[in-house]
């Protein structure tokens, strides 16, 4: 198979991670012998940096031409910290997703049996725990109007969602449901939110299409508390886009690291794979980041492909890695022994190679 990913590699770890990310996709072409060419493209501070938009027109193009986008993490504590900073690197992940049409968030959230004692959770509470987060992303708050008064005392941001947008992502949360456990929680704020009534509303129309769905509603305040409590219960999450950047980090924390997931973001063409954490600009080139959520990215990425076998082949090397602990540093106790960045991903490569 010959395919063209577009690579942005970002800011902060994303370099590192990638890096490792490219091990095993080498690996699988040589395995199974296929081609995939590889164009690398500027995103957020680095891009800043270069070309002074984070989102340049080279990157978009890059993007366009792809039949895939591999990303690793944008974001610099440069602009963090600086509130009256023109550009900022968000922007171009945000103008990017917008650009690309990529309004449908995929993060799976699966708990690894040797990883459960890195859960702060009562490992009793993680027995089963296998969902699914479908977040809108190209929607809602974060592309609302925002304004801010001439006296800069007042701000507003404004969320807004048509039937359109809602109902073309749950097609296809429901469409995931029927092939995992057959159940959808629609998580909101309906008895606060215009938005989130309509989302009950679109969500409710479309149910009696997919009768062996069972759909629940949960107002995300009880759904932040639900995941902690019971996790086990949710199969399918759909949500809007803040609530779902929430939710997942939360989410996170049943599978021990923020470090382990991965998503996938899909549109109406090209689809984008990419870590769910953010650049973590303390370890930057230190090698001490966990690559296991971009390498399951890559695993997102072979799927899109349909390249089940090789998908399926990096998962068990994967699982191989953690059972024979070779965790990096977010997973192990403080002091304790880790493996780098780059040595978890040549154990997943050798374990490619010579299986
Ligand atoms: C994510 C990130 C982004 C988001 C940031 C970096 C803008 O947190 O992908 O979850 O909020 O969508
Ligand atoms: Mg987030």
């Amino acid at each position: 198979m010959e395919k063209k990913i577009t690579v942005l590699a970002g800011d902060g770890i994303g370099p590192e991670v990638i890096q490792e990310g490219l091990k095993i996709l080498s690996a699988i072409e040589q395995k199974f012998n296929h081609q995939f060419t590889l164009t690398h493209a500027l995103l957020g501070a680095v891009a800043i940096d270069k070309t002074e938009d984070p989102f340049p027109p080279a990157t978009l193009q890059a993007c366009q031409q792809a039949d895939a986008i591999l990303l690793g993490a944008i974001g610099d504590p440069k602009y963090d910290n600086n509130p009256d900073a023109k550009v900022r690197p968000e922007q171009g992940l945000l103008t990017m997703r917008k650009q690309l049409n990529l309004f449908a968030n995929i993060r799976p959230l699966q708990v690894y049996e040797t990883l459960k004692t890195s859960s702060p959770l009562k490992n009793h509470l993680l027995d089963k725990v296998d969902l699914v987060i479908y977040r809108e992303l190209t929607g809602g708050i974060y592309f609302g109007q925002k304004t801010l008064s001439e006296d800069k005392q007042t701000a507003t941001d404004t969320c807004s969602y048509s039937v359109l947008e809602i109902q073309r992502i749950a097609t296809l949360a429901f469409e995931a449901a029927q092939k995992r456990r057959n159940k959808l929680t629609l998580v909101d704020k309906a008895n606060v939110l215009e938005t989130s009534r309509l989302w009950r509303k679109t969500v409710a129309a479309l149910a009696p299409q997919y009768p062996t769905v069972a759909v629940d509603y949960l107002f995300v305040d009880n759904a932040a508390m639900q995941l902690l409590l019971n996790p086990a219960q949710f199969d399918v999450i759909l949500t809007e886009n803040m609530f779902g950047d929430i939710l997942s980090d939360e989410a996170s924390v049943l599978s021990g690291s923020i470090g382990l997931l991965p998503s996938s973001s899909i549109g109406n063409k090209v689809a984008l794979f990419e870590p769910i954490h953010g650049s973590y600009p303390q370890a930057k080139g230190l090698n001490i980041a966990n690559p296991l959520a971009t390498i399951l990215s890559v695993v997102m990425l072979l799927d899109y492909f349909n390249l089940t076998q090789e998908a399926q082949l990096v998962r068990h090397a994967v699982t191989s890695a953690l059972e024979r602990k070779i965790l990096s540093k977010d997973l192990v106790a403080q002091d304790a022994k880790f493996y780098t960045t780059s040595a978890i991903g040549d154990d997943i490569k050798n374990t490619i190679l010579n299986s």
